[in-house]
């Protein structure tokens, strides 16, 4: 794999690769993207190949610039011109009506369309050169933590993609704000850096899919798919842990010491005897940075367990703690 530091000298090689079909790494604000022609479903298979992903967990359809959304979707009503004119360029996805020029293997048959419009300038170069929407999910083979830095994209995608345009590490570290209108009514099906209490302040109200914090029965419908599986999960087996109270906290921890425990947490819990503890940062938007990367630096430090410390699930602590509880397989304890 090449990794591409200086994307204007290398636009035509990447329009090259793109234009055959072929698949390019590339930064957005939010994680790394994983992207092919959307218009193309032998490139967008390849996708679903490389990644492992399960054929009914729909993609999102990339663009350079809010002018292109008619042309893949249809704006149904005034609540989604409005969170495009909020939200768009930005770390937010808006799930519309599509267009038939979709192929249905990037919406997985389903009639509606995820479109993202990223605002990482490198992202934004990327889109507008090579002319076509790009379908990308994140770059992570399926069911791992996501890719927010070359490094570990790197070892992951190594012989499976050519090129990767090297964008440093994703600033904000956590995937964009899925959302659909249902009913007149935002609706986050997967939360992430704008927050439902930016929406409300702009619409008014904002629900939130029951999905994003429980399990979901093989038999109930879902909005979301991609909230039915296994994700964002280091190798290791993980336990989450939360309560506002330091004591009780340090107290489920103690209890659920193993024998090579990992700690992920803040420096408040950097005095407990374990194996070894790892810091992922202290404010909200530190951890929502570092999450995925610091996953993926505990399970090579081959522990029994990782105990992670949770947060409050409100703001972007609610897209922090959607992630966690699927790293952790749901095994979650509160005091
Ligand atoms: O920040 C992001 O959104 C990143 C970057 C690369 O843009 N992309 C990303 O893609 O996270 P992915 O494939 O890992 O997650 C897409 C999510 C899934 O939960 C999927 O089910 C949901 O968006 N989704 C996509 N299209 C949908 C649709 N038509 N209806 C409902 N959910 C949809
Ligand atoms: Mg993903």
């Amino acid at each position: 794999m090449e990794v591409i530091e200086n994307l204007e000298d290398n636009l035509e090689k990447i329009k090259k690769e793109i234009d055959k079909d072929n698949l390019v790494i590339f930064p957005t604000e939010t994680v790394y993207g994983i992207g092919a022609n959307a218009l193309r479903s032998s490139s967008v298979n390849k996708i679903f190949e490389v990644k492992t992903r399960a054929l009914n967990n729909p993609l999102i359809v990339h663009l350079k610039d809010k002018s292109e959304i008619k042309k893949y979707a249809y704006v149904s009503n005034e609540i989604e011109q409005r969170l495009i004119d909020a939200f768009m360029p930005g770390p937010f996805t808006i799930v519309l009506k599509k267009k038939d020029i979709i192929p249905n293997c990037v919406t997985a048959n389903l009639d509606t369309v995820g479109i993202r419009i990223p605002i990482n300038p490198i992202a934004n170069r990327f889109l507008e050169y090579v002319k076509v929407p790009i379908a990308a999910p994140s770059a992570n083979i399926s069911s791992r933590p996501s890719g927010t830095k070359v490094s570990d994209i790197k070892d992951e995608f190594e012989g499976k993609v050519n090129y990767i345009i090297d964008g440093g590490e994703s600033k904000i570290g956590l995937e964009s704000t899925v959302v659909k209108v249902i009913d007149n009514i935002p609706t986050i099906l997967r939360p992430g850096f704008i927050t439902k209490e930016d929406i409300e302040e702009v619409i008014g109200v904002c629900n939130v899919s029951s999905h994003v914090l429980s399990e979901i029965k093989e038999t109930e419908k879902v909005e979301s798919p991609g909230m039915l599986y296994k994700h964002y999960a280091p190798k290791t087996k993980c336990l989450l842990v939360y309560s506002d109270d330091i004591n009780k906290l340090k107290k489920i921890i103690k209890d659920n010491l193993v024998d090579k425990t990992i700690i992920l947490g803040s420096d408040k819990l950097n005095d407990i005897n374990c194996y070894k503890y790892v810091n992922y940062g202290n404010s909200l938007e530190e951890i929502a940075h570092n999450i995925f990367s610091k996953l993926r630096e505990c399970d090579k430090l081959n522990g029994d367990l990782i105990i992670i410390e949770g947060v409050k699930k409100e703001g972007l602590g609610l897209a922090i703690m959607n992630r966690l509880i699927r790293t952790s397989n749901f095994n979650y304890k509160e005091l």
